[in-house]
């Protein structure tokens, strides 16, 4: 889906210091991946590469196959892959649900009948359906959010991008924005990159990145990459609470098992050793 060789960026071409400083990896189609890292390493500077918001100073990334450098062709990159970012009051312009998610449509000239269909698919999808005909200004923040990605589904996007698209919400909306996210990942085969600094979200990943000082230094499934607590602890991150917990038991002599990453298994193991 998007492939990134070599790639290095840096915000002022007169210094030394790069955003982002050597990145080579790809994300395949229908993928989950979820990208980590403290804060100021990179991730955002990467993930607006993915979209041509910036283009390489050094290296590629193609969309599709596509080089983000191709102006020709950055209508296509721009409907192929969708961002939605972190505060949702910046991505909603419309005072009615439905109007805000027609927009992007509307401005395109997609012809109205059509843009009903997409709307309609595209708000069932998000789960806002029944908000509609709401103000988005009486919505939570959690709803917003879910309606900023309904309005980048409706340009039926292969790949969404997530830039710490939780991080303003409180729990519950953090809860369904990502099952929103898994929702569109499994049952409409969108490909999904997650920037996060919720370690239970990055748990949900097929694959996780973990990112420093502009690189890729760690890589591999969640259960492989939280496996490294004490890495990820060099690197000012954390690892899921059940990974805490688990660890902690295991430190004070109970045998929990291997590899436990979320709060179900980790239940699991505990009503197993206590029954
Ligand atoms: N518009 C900009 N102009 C100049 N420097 C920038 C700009 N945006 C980011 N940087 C710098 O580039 C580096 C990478 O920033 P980036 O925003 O990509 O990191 P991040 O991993 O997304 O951080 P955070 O977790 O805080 O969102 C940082 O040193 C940052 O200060
Ligand atoms: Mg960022």
């Amino acid at each position: 889906m998007i492939r990134a060789e070599g790639l290095r960026f840096r915000y002022d071409d007169q210094q030394d210091v790069w955003a982002v400083n050597g990145v080579t990896n790809a994300v395949k189609k229908g993928e989950f991946v979820a990208v980590l890292g403290a804060n100021g390493c990179g991730k955002s500077t990467l993930a607006k590469h993915f979209n041509a918001i910036l283009l390489p100073e050094a290296g590629t990334v193609t969309v599709e196959g596509i080089p983000t450098t191709d102006e020709s062709r950055l209508y296509d990159i721009r409907q192929k892959v969708g961002m939605v970012f972190q505060n949702p009051d910046n991505q909603i312009v419309a005072t009615v649900v439905e109007e805000d998610v027609a927009f992007a449509l509307e401005n395109l000239g997609v012809p109205p009948e059509e843009i009903r269909r997409r709307i309609d698919e595209s708000m069932r999808m998000a789960g806002i359906w029944k908000h509609r005909d709401k103000g988005p200004h009486k919505l939570s923040g959690g709803q917003k959010q879910r309606v900023a990605i309904a309005g980048v589904i409706a340009m039926r996007p292969d790949c969404l991008v997530l830039d710490e698209a939780t991080a303003m919400l409180d729990p519950v909306g953090r809860e369904k924005v990502m099952s929103t996210i898994r929702h569109l990942n499994r049952d409409a085969g969108i490909t999904v990159v997650a920037i996060t600094h919720y370690m239970e979200e990055a748990a949900q990943a097929d694959r996780v990145l973990v990112m420093s000082e502009g690189r890729i230094v760690l890589e591999g499934t969640p259960r492989e990459v939280f496996a490294q607590a004490d890495r990820l602890r060099e690197l000012h991150l954390d690892v899921p609470q059940a990974v805490e917990l688990r660890d902690a038991l295991a430190a004070a002599g109970v045998p929990m098992p291997e590899g436990i990453i979320d709060e179900g298994e980790c239940a699991k193991a505990l009503y197993a050793l206590l029954k």
